[in-house]
């Protein structure tokens, strides 16, 4: 037998279960049905523990080969998220993501929609650079992977741009071919929520396929769209 009781009083609780000799009382409290998300002020220190945490990765290869952690850049309030490979040579000599030839077509590719790449916020599957800028290995991006869904929940972005395979096998496994998933949007759940999300080329690519950029222009403006639909305010 439950009875219902409406005041938060333990001592009240069990006086009033003992009389009626019930098993229980139960609190008449709304269930909280919202996922709590990060708030501003805490997203700082998240990602600081993040990052901790992923300074203490040990035996990797790709740390033990590198100079330094790469672990982001932007602004960490955007509504913009992207997540390319891992970091080059250059990234790895200045610590920031997306700072080599790379980076400059990402640029260009972002003003081509007019987005200020400070607006967004941008990181990595892996986060050391792979020697000899190798794609990572299966077991290295399910090792990242665990990191980078939890940077996810943390920056909690309204849009997620995966850029190349290496960021698809990472958040949906090894079995897709970025060729055929590149512009469509997909729900990509993490920590219960529901991303949506793009898949498209990485820009690394495009510098060695440049006929492939018609493909990806038409991403960027799909893009552009659902920014636009969504009221994303990036100025
Ligand atoms: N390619 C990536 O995927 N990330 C970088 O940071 C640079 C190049």
């Amino acid at each position: 037998m439950e009875i219902e009781y409406k005041n938060q009083n333990n001592n009240l609780q069990k006086d009033l279960a003992e009389k009626f000799e019930i098993d229980h009382v139960y609190e008449n409290q709304p269930i909280k049905r919202t996922l709590d998300q990060p708030n501003l002020s805490n997203k700082q220190s998240l990602l600081e523990n993040l990052k901790n945490k992923i300074l203490q990765v040990s035996d990797c290869e790709l740390k033990k080969n590198s100079k330094q952690i790469v672990f982001n850049d932007g602004d960490n309030q955007s509504s913009i998220m992207i997540v390319g490979e891992g970091p080059g040579q250059k990234e790895d000599e200045i610590g920031k993501p997306f700072v080599g030839d790379a980076g400059i077509l990402l640029n260009k590719m972002l003003e081509a929609i007019k987005i200020q790449r400070p607006k967004i916020y941008i990181t990595n599957v892996v986060n050391y650079r792979p020697p000899n800028n190798r794609k990572p290995e299966p077991s290295e991006i399910n090792r990242y992977s665990v990191f980078l869904r939890e940077h996810i929940n943390i920056i909690d972005p309204k849009i997620l741009i995966l850029m190349g395979s290496t960021a698809m096998e990472a958040l949906f496994g090894q079995n897709l071919k970025i060729s055929k998933e590149r512009g469509k949007w997909k729900d990509l759940i993490v920590n219960k929520k529901t991303y949506q999300t793009i898949l498209t080329f990485h820009p690394a690519y495009l510098l060695r396929q440049p006929d492939q950029k018609k493909y990806s222009w038409a991403d960027l403006k799909m893009i552009r769209k659902r920014i636009d639909e969504l009221g994303i305010n990036l100025v």
